[in-house]
């Protein structure tokens, strides 16, 4: 991955390919950013005029790239949009992140940039950090051709001298962010035929080993001991068997206890109640949430979060076979419960609620899963935020702030008691499908169920924002994003704080 440092030097005198400025649009025109100073300087001053004789907005989005006049050490200079300059001056987290992201992206092939953009305060240093490696990002695994252009090698970036070792703690915690993400990212992008349970289960194993993270796996031999006829069920179609990964971050000093749950569907192909053509393509996405999960347990234990994080990792390749689950067979869950199979489609929710019964049993502080569950939250929320639902309105609502804070998009989602009963089936406890409409929150319900009582749970639907499908944008690849990461981390950091809970 690209290497991050922080820098007090001044951006003339570094020898760099790139020296990155923005631009916003102010009252009067285009004006550079704080951080760009040195350069502008460079440029006798008129570098905001340049950049508007070349038509430059600085609307978001934008890169512009100038040669380097004399005076500075760098090869070209890169001018990326930030958008309307802010009226108290300072530069919103996200867009700063964004607009390292798109720097970070134009930059793909050249070795060294040094991002000269806001960083005078530790939040800003993140930001512009996160959003640097976060766009620097390429899946190359599967190119042989040398085809598409390698990632910029370095970056670093400028901030003042002041406050030096807070800017090194942010760039530090940026780069954890980045990483996980990335390998979450990572995990959703490699195709199905090589991300099984089998090799995910492997992944976490090695993980586990280079963080000395605990990390048990139960085979379909195990499951079978144990009775977990959800993952099973779901994973019986398969050539492949399934797995249930934990993988567990204790600290000596931890006062909460968090248990994340991910549905790690390797591929959802709907089983016997296949999905037509146009609905499968991208259905390699449908583990992300077990890879969000996997990425902020390794997250938590990186950064050193006084917490104790279990992930529990429910993975299956939802297939159809002489061996597939039917529509209208039941499956005795673990734990006892009994679930009548209506639609093979809707099996994320069976996975999980096994791992949701068997991470209960542990008695965390709360429960938290992660699942691309439902086309209904993408048509309710779209592509780019995921819903929040929860057994308490008040968790759901500490969830909502922790995304923000976090710097992902999501909304609060109801569980209307009222749907319940359309799940309601003639010989088992419960269908796994219930009204159309509300689908997503009809889901949730589902898994509710599985919540052993006491126990404060909370449920994202992450089926929107976990695979980008349009263009890049900001620090936005296509393809797996690394959804949920941030905002898990967030909420291991407010459960250390002693604020989640
Ligand atoms: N994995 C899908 C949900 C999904 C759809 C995620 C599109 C990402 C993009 C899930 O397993 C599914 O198929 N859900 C069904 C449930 C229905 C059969 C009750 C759905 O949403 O249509
Ligand atoms: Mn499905
Ligand atoms: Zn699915």
């Amino acid at each position: 991955m690209t290497a991050l440092s922080v820098s007090t030097s001044s951006a003339a005198s570094l020898r760099v390919d790139a020296v990155v400025v923005g631009v916003a649009k102010g009252d009067k025109g285009l004006v550079p950013a704080p951080g760009a100073e040195t350069v502008a300087e460079a440029f006798d001053g008129r570098l905001a005029e340049i950049l508007d004789t070349l038509g430059v907005s600085g609307a978001e989005g934008e890169a512009v790239k100038l040669p380097a006049p004399a005076g500075l050490k760098a090869g070209f200079v890169l001018a990326v949009g930030l958008g309307d300059a802010p009226a108290d001056g300072g530069y919103g987290a996200e867009t700063l992140r964004r607009a390292a992201g798109v720097a970070a992206r134009t930059l793909a092939g050249s070795r060294k940039a040094a991002l000269a953009l806001p960083a005078a305060t530790p939040a800003e240093v993140e930001a512009v950090a996160l959003g640097g490696l976060l766009g620097a990002y390429a899946f190359t695994a599967y190119r042989t051709n040398g085809n598409g252009k390698a990632p910029v090698a370095e970056l670093t970036v400028l901030a003042p001298r002041k406050g030096q070792k807070e800017a090194k703690a942010a760039a530090e915690r940026a780069t954890v962010l980045a990483e996980e993400m990335n390998r979450t990212r990572d995990l959703v992008n490699t195709p199905s035929n090589d991300l099984n349970p089998k090799s995910f289960a492997a992944a976490v194993q090695a993980a586990g080993k280079e963080y000395g993270l605990k990390v048990e796996v139960l085979d379909e031999k195990a499951l079978a001991k144990g009775s977990y006829g959800g993952i099973l069920g779901v994973g019986q179609g398969s050539a492949t068997p399934p797995r249930l990964v934990k993988i567990a971050y204790t600290h000596p000093k931890a006062r909460a206890s968090l248990a994340f749950v991910g549905k790690g569907i390797t591929y959802d192909s709907g089983g016997i109640s296949l999905k037509p053509a146009g609905h499968n393509e991208t259905m390699k996405c449908d583990m992300s949430g077990a890879a969000a999960v996997f990425a902020s347990v390794v997250a938590a234990s990186r950064l050193g979060l006084e917490v104790n994080v279990t992930g529990w990792l429910a993975l299956a390749e939802n297939m159809p076979s002489g061996s597939a689950t039917r529509p209208g067979d039941v499956l005795r869950m673990y734990g006892g419960k009994t679930v009548e199979v209506l639609n093979t489609d809707a099996e994320g929710r069976l996975v999980l609620a096994d791992a949701i019964v068997r991470a209960g049993e542990e008695n965390p502080d709360a429960i938290v899963d992660v699942a691309t569950l439902t086309g209904a939250m993408m048509l309710a929320l779209g592509n780019r935020t995921f819903g929040i639902m929860a057994n308490e309105d008040d968790f759901r609502d500490r969830i909502f702030d922790a995304t923000r804070r976090a710097g992902e998009q999501a909304w609060p989602m109801p569980l209307p008691a009222e749907l319940r009963k359309g799940m309601d089936s003639s010989v088992a406890d419960i269908a796994n499908m219930g009204e159309r409409m509300g689908g997503g929150l009809v889901a949730g319900l589902f898994l509710k169920e599985f919540v052993a009582d006491g126990i404060t749970w909370a449920h994202l639907d992450i089926a929107g924002p976990a695979f980008h499908e349009g263009q890049p944008y900001g620090y936005t690849p296509k393809g797996g994003t690394g959804s949920a990461v941030r905002t898990l981390v967030q909420l291991a950091e407010d459960a250390a704080a002693g604020e989640l809970l």
